[in-house]
This record gives C-alpha cells, structure tokens and sequence, in this order.
C-alpha cells in the first residue's frame, strides 16, 4: 500500500539559525561510558594516555559540538579535586549514584583534553547534592582563573596544559528535582540555591554562561525562573523516551510529545524575563535525551532497577544501562532532530545521553565497535545539515497511532528541513512512520535542483538493529542521483531518507 504526500520547499522561508550547540554529547561515570569506553588504558584500541582510538574515530563522525560531563546523578556526588594531579596519587572513591568505585583516573585535565581531541566545547556541570559553592567556584578558578598566585591556578599551571581552559558552560546541578538524586530538594529551595550559586559564578567569570535544572514540570519551571532567572542562561529538560505495550507507536510519539513541553518550558522563559526585565536570553538545553526503553533493565525484571540499588559497572558486572538500538529507535532520533530544527530559538543546547555503552550510539567490544542505528540519523544530520531552519508546508494522505499524545495520532510522514546560504544547499530529512504503507513524496521546491545526494535508513524488520555479530545490518545507504529528472520519492515504510541539494 502507498500514501502520498507533499512538501512544500521555498529556501526564502527561514526560521532562523540552528545553534551548533544542538549537536552535543553527554559522557558520565556511568557503568563503561568513562572506563571502557571513552578511556580504556590498556586496551590495545588505546593511545599511550588511555583514550581509546576507535571510539575517537566514530564519536569524531558525530562532530559533538559540545560535552557534557562527569554526569549525570555521578555530579551530584562528585569531587573534582579526586580526579586532579598525579594519577597514582588520586583517590578511589566510592560512587554512591550508581554504586562503583572510581579510582578517579579519568578527570579535570583527561575530560578537557578529550574536549580539545573531538573538537568539542567543554560542558561541566556542577554538584549541587553533596558540593559546596566554595568547590565550584574553585573549580572555575582551576579551569578559567589567570590571576598567578591563587592556589588552584598554580595547581593547573603546574598540569600537563597550564593555559587556562576557558570552560563556559556550566551546569548548576542535575535532576535535584528527584528522589534519586543526592540533594533532592524543592524547587523553591534549589532556585533560591541556584540563583546564589549562578550569581557568584558570574562574578568570578563574567563570561560562564550557566544551566539551571528545569524539568518536564510546568510549577517546577516556573519557580525555578522566576527565582533564577536572572542567573541562568539555560533551562534544562531531560527526554528518554520509553517503548510502553505498542513499543513501534509509543517509541515514535516520543519526540513529538517533548515537543510540546519545550513549547510550554520555553514560553515560561520568555514570560519570567519579562517579568524580571532580563534582556539575555533564556533558552532550553536538553541535556540528556534519547531512548531508553531499559529493555536490559527489564530482561530481568527479578533484578532491581540500578537506580534503586546502584551500578557496579566497574567490576564488568552490571552492564544494564548498554541498550540495544533497533531500527525504529533510529527513526525516534531523527524525528528529534526535527523537533530541534523547528524550534532554533527554542533549543540552544543539546547533548545526547550517552555518548558510548550506556544508553549510546557506539558500543565498545574488548576488540572493536559496534555503531548503533541510532549512531546514523545523528551522523548525517551532523554532516549534512545547514546552519539555517526552513520552513517546510507537508500535506500528508495518512495517519499513525501514536499513545499517549494528544490526539494519538500523527501524520505518518516527518519531515525536517534545513538550508546553508553560503553553499545555497537545501537539506531535507524524512521519516516514514508508517510502519506498513510507503510513501509517495512529492517536493515542490521553488525553482530548479542541482544534483542530489540521499541517504536511506532501512531494514524490512523495523525491530532489527546491529550486534557484535551482525554491525553493518544497518547502515544508511547513499546514493548520487545527479540532477533529479522528477522531485518524487519513494519512501520505504518504517524508513529515514535524507536528501542533499543545490538551489
Ligand atoms: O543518563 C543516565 C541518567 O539518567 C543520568 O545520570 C540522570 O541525569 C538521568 O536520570
């Protein structure tokens, strides 16, 4: 069976600028995302430092604009001093988040030379559980301070960088908002907290720019902004979308139901500025996002979940959190990167949760990688996109189910469009979701193409997905079609297809 559909493309129509920031990554101490992961010191896959060479390779695909770290619920319980100076000299600690030892080998300098590798700007995000504002502001002056003479800046000039790294962004905190959390509080007790911790931040280094915990919580936001508004430049939310009893429909209506929180968060943020008279900006950072459905967890429901008892991730035991990818989740992802693409004032900042083992697109094995599906919708995006949102009017001939959003249903295509003005290039990016019918797409763009460029995401098993056995099960697929003779596709059900062009 075949729908058809049509988009309207007119490169004039811009919504506005995507920021890069959108293409981050989150790395935490969390079972093998830090050690076996991104550093791996004996691993014949790693440099002399540690950092595995292989992960280097696929996370650089990804082109993270920015890096979150060291978590996570791990921040709220996280010292930074342990993990500075001469490895053999820091302290194993243990980690009461996710409950493993960390001998603290990956730190402060390791992250920030790891930011320099992948290009990636340094994101820090503070403890606010069981850390003091003494602590974080001596962790500015040990990451930014120039003044000679200040302890902590004489301890990093005496580092393998000694240059002051110029950390700008900087988390106040994580999920405090949750029983999991070392510091679970209200939210009147953290945006008070908050907007003393931000304020002094911003004395110290006029430049940080910083992050208050927001959540999927209309009171939670709106006490948090009209408290701190004047001492945050970001609102965080947090989107891990779950596959419920119809795993396909529910996994798919997950970034269109974040959409709509970011809609009502980011309308809150306009509205306490206005309130506070503050000129800056105050957008969303979604630093922490992707599926999850916790099939791992849930494979041996006689276990309890890790957040209830802890993670022992560093004896190799417990990998619970390596979520395998399918098909369909990768379809959920690039949906997202819709969302984002429709909203460029909105979202500012994003970093995907995880970057590798946990909840991640690459997946270490002792000899190699697995990429995940969900490691390609990000990876064209990242290649292909362009700095500009485009308007794009679809008129789609079907619908699909999807629980637990209004409405409960949605239009079976997804289309996202972007556009570069200096290459005069148009980027379309397309998500069938329908997981039976194809699609018969017709774009009606204003004027004529040059040649185009695609690539398709598709297995006839929307469930199917890459294993150590089978990686390249899934791969996108490019093609050069040259100068289209027609402007219509063929989209495969259950399938992502982007399309690269000239105008
Ligand atoms: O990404 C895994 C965990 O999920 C993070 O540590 C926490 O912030 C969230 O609950």
């Amino acid at each position: 069976m075949t729908y058809k559909a049509e988009v309207l493309v007119d490169p004039r129509r811009l919504r506005g600028r995507i920021d890069p920031l959108i293409y981050g990554q989150f790395i935490e101490h969390i079972g093998r995302v830090i050690y076996g992961g991104v550093y791996d010191p004996g691993s014949p896959n790693s440099d002399k430092k540690g950092y595995r060479l292989d992960v280097i390779e696929a996370a650089k695909a990804l082109k993270p604009s920015v890096l979150r770290w060291p978590g996570g619920n791990f921040a709220s319980g996280y010292h930074w001093r342990d993990g500075i100076g001469e490895t053999r000299n820091r302290p194993r600690r243990r980690d009461l988040a996710w409950g493993a030892i960390d001998d603290n080998s990956f730190g402060t300098e390791e992250f920030l030379e790891y930011c320099r590798i992948l290009g990636a700007e340094p994101y820090l995000n503070l403890n606010m559980g069981t850390g003091s504002v003494d602590e974080a502001l001596r962790w500015l002056e040990y990451c930014n301070g120039e003044e000679g003479g200040i302890p902590e800046v004489n301890e990093r000039m005496r580092g393998p960088h000694g240059e002051p790294h110029g950390v700008k962004y900087w988390g106040l905190g994580n999920e405090v908002y949750g029983w999991w959390q070392h510091g679970h509080t209200t939210a009147q007790q953290y945006a008070e907290q908050a907007r003393e911790w931000g304020k002094l931040m911003r004395w110290q280094d006029s430049r940080a720019r910083l992050i208050g915990v927001g959540a999927n919580d209309p009171d939670w936001n709106w006490t948090v902004l009209k408290t701190a508004g004047r001492s945050i430049d970001y609102l965080s939310l947090h989107f891990y979308w779950h596959a419920k009893d119809d795993a396909y429909s529910s996994t798919l209506a997950g970034p269109p139901a974040s959409e709509q929180e970011i809609i009502t968060a980011y309308g809150m943020c306009l509205g306490a500025r206005k309130l506070m008279g503050v000129e800056r900006p105050i957008t969303i950072c979604v630093d922490e996002w992707g599926v999850w459905s916790k099939t791992a967890v849930q494979a041996d429901p006689s276990k309890p979940s890790p957040m209830e008892v802890g993670f022992s991730a560093r004896s190799g035991i417990d990998t619970r959190f390596e979520e395998p990818y399918d098909l369909k989740d990768a379809l959920a992802v690039a949906s997202w990167l819709h969302v984002m693409w429709r909203h460029p004032e909105k979202v500012t900042m994003a970093t995907q949760a995880q970057m590798v083992n946990a909840i991640a697109p690459i997946h270490t094995t002792k000899t190699g990688l697995v990429k995940h599906t969900i490691w390609w919708p990000l990876a064209m995006a990242r290649e292909q996109a362009g700095s500009h949102s485009l308007i794009l009017v679809t008129r789609t001939g079907a619908e699909v189910e999807a629980p637990g959003l209004t409405g409960e249903h949605l239009p079976a295509l997804d289309a996202g469009g972007t556009f570069d003005p200096e290459k005069s290039q148009v980027h379309l990016s397309f998500v069938n979701r329908s997981r039976v019918e194809e699609c018969e797409l017709t774009i009606d763009l204003m004027g004529q193409p040059g040649p185009m460029d695609s690539t398709t995401l598709w297995h006839e098993d929307p469930f199917a997905g890459n294993t150590e056995k089978e990686p390249e099960l899934i791969v996108a697929k490019r093609a050069n079609i040259g100068v289209p003779k027609s402007m219509k596709l063929i989209l495969n059900p259950h399938s992502h297809t982007t399309v690269t062009f000239q105008v």
